[in-house]
């Protein structure tokens, strides 16, 4: 089967705030973005997802958007946009924006109007009620009901409360969204990925939570949470907070909506759900065509998540087996999406590094990503390692879920002020949002020197973190990140092999096989601190017994190394004895 043009792509996505800043206002824009296209040619990346460019004021980071069809003015012109389009296309590069589904800005002339009584044309368009009906919260700000006086009635938005969130049981609102999307589409961007789709809908009973604490006080208990029966309860609590606003049915029948507009269109244009639910991928051809790994990706990110779950090669296997299980049961051409990062959690630099080894944590995160089966995701920044940049004032805090929380820790749980300020500034998506580091020089190359950036530059720029000092280092980060895609690129088995683990077992590296009709590779990521010497002779049995294997395998094979992290001498590895340093990533073909 030949593959589409995502399912071989790596896709690296652009928060254009903080990308490129071309006219020099210290926030990103589109001649910057525009600029730095044939950098993201020159890394190796096929694709690029664009957080939201729209008009917005900006509550939630451009989240909250107030009209569909245009450019923020500090990003550019519509002009700016299309010629950026047609540039990225010329480089061969493919473009996907971000629908925001769920909601809209509260500065929407949508939602004006729908405020503006209760029987204006649009006055259905969102979510109304005469008294808040149950005790749902927002999950960035508090309460979920928000009073209108001219209305005399409140409206529900699962985000801020500058989110409302829209009535897609409107067929009206359906089809304004079905026409903006329409309208880049139109002008030939090449999907979508969508924000937050399992909060479209909510439980119709309006059934309570049951969760004896308000948001503010579960997201200090989690912050404090200590012990595994600790953030065992702190999870549950999120769970049974939200679980009458998320997942709710429904959501299907727009996705095949928006998925039959998109199939109209020629070019397989694409859909990539916020979400980690394969359901959303609807029976593999008429609905989403991925949606995210985020069990992965939130390895690390305690204490809310998957039970402190450590990425480490026994839970690589095991999220690899169940994700590759759930695709397996929609359809076997159901296509993985992996990533470890984007712009709503810690930096991979950080999360999985241990203070010691974090260049070469960050290299196995990179290695994980683009050996493993399905279409990668990275984020910008990743490939120079930037890290997370925490901001210790609040009032610098730029993420309003973080002001929020700073406000509510001071104000009702009386948390001194200087304490507050860091946990904001921790919990705040302010820390991996900062602006791209592309020299060493003042303001990391952003912005002209002097210009206040809209969020602090990292000070790490100056100390070898940037793109210019790693550029021309053989040795950097950056380095590693173009010789892997290079790899991948040049190494079909990679991209359409299968994926069978050899050597289930081991602890201190992860070892499978992707193989094509023509190719055999053998890909092993060592996480030892130590030199191992591994004996592979047993690979040819493993992948004969294997009920995925394409190419029967002749015992006597030989691994010729086509990728080492680490300086190897011979070409040639004999398969019953492999040495490995400590963190190396090590790929090579059999061959008989
Ligand atoms: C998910 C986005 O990734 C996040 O940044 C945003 O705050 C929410 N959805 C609301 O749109």
């Amino acid at each position: 089967m030949a593959l589409k043009w995502w399912q071989t792509a790596v896709f690296y996505q652009i928060y254009p705030r903080s990308f490129a800043d071309g006219n020099g206002d210290g926030v990103g824009d589109f001649r910057g973005m525009t600029e730095k296209l044939p950098y993201l040619r020159d890394l190796g990346v096929d694709a690029l997802w664009l957080s939201p460019h729209f008009p917005s004021p900006n509550w939630d980071c451009g989240y909250d958007i107030s009209d569909y069809c245009g450019v923020a003015p500090e990003y550019g012109r519509l002009s700016d946009f299309e010629v950026f389009l047609n540039e990225a296309h010329h480089h061969g590069l493919k473009v996907i924006l971000d629908l925001v589904l769920n909601h809209t800005s509260d500065e929407h002339a949508w939602f004006f109007e729908s405020k503006s009584s209760r029987n204006n044309p649009k006055a259905d368009w969102y979510v109304w009620q005469d008294v808040p009906p149950n005790n749902w919260q927002s999950c960035f700000d508090g309460e979920a009901w928000t009073y209108v006086p001219e209305r005399g009635q409140y409206y529900y938005h699962y985000f801020m409360r500058q989110q409302p969130d829209l009535n897609w049981h409107n067929p009206q609102v359906v089809d304004a969204m079905w026409k903006a999307a329409r309208f880049w589409l139109d002008m030939g961007v090449d999907g979508y990925r969508l924000d937050a789709v399992g909060t479209i809908f909510e439980d119709p009973h309006l059934t309570p939570h049951d969760v004896p604490m308000s948001l503010a006080e579960l997201r200090n208990a989690s912050d404090l949470a200590q012990t595994p029966e600790q953030k065992e309860v702190v999870q549950k609590y999120w769970h049974d907070m939200f679980q009458h606003q998320l997942g709710q049915p429904g959501v299907h029948d727009l996705m095949k909506q928006l998925r039959a507009i998109l199939d109209e269109y020629p070019g397989d244009r694409m859909l990539v759900g916020e979400d980690d639910d394969p359901d959303y991928m609807g029976n593999g051809q008429d609905e989403l065509q991925l949606v995210f790994n985020f069990p992965l990706m939130r390895t690390e990110l305690d204490p809310l998540s998957y039970q402190g779950k450590t990425f480490t090669p026994g839970w690589i296997r095991e999220n690899q087996a169940q994700r590759l299980a759930a695709l397996g049961k929609i359809s076997s051409e159901a296509w993985p999406c992996n990533t470890l990062g984007n712009h709503d959690c810690s930096r991979v630099y950080t999360r999985f590094g241990d203070g010691i080894h974090d260049a070469e944590r960050a290299r196995l995160g990179l290695a994980t990503m683009l050996t493993l089966k399905g279409t990668p995701f990275l984020y910008n920044g990743e490939e120079i390692g930037m890290t997370d940049s925490l901001i210790g004032d609040a009032t610098l805090l730029r993420d309003t879920m973080a002001t929020w929380y700073y406000e509510r820790l001071v104000n009702d749980l009386h948390v001194p002020a200087p304490q507050a300020a860091e946990r904001a500034g921790k919990m705040s998506r302010d820390k991996n949002r900062t602006p791209m580091q592309w020299t060493g020089g003042p303001n990391a190359g952003f912005s002209p020197a002097a210009v206040p950036t809209w969020l602090p530059v990292d000070p790490n720029h100056a100390d070898g973190v940037n793109v210019k000092d790693q550029l021309g280092d053989p040795l950097s980060l950056f380095s590693f990140y173009k010789r892997m895609l290079h790899l991948r690129r040049s190494t079909p088995a990679l991209i359409d092999g299968n994926y069978q683990v050899v050597h289930q077992e081991a602890s201190d590296y992860l070892a499978f096989v992707r193989q094509n009709e023509h190719q055999t590779v053998l890909v092993v990521l060592s996480f030892s601190k130590e030199r191992i010497r591994l004996d592979f002779s047993d690979v040819p049995e493993v992948l004969a017994a294997g009920k995925a294997s394409i190419q029967p395998v002749a015992p006597g094979l030989h691994a010729r190394t086509i990728f080492s992290s680490a300086g190897r001498s011979k070409t040639v590895e004999n398969l019953s004895e492999i040495h490995l340093g400590a963190f190396e990533i090590y790929i090579a073909t059999l061959e008989g």
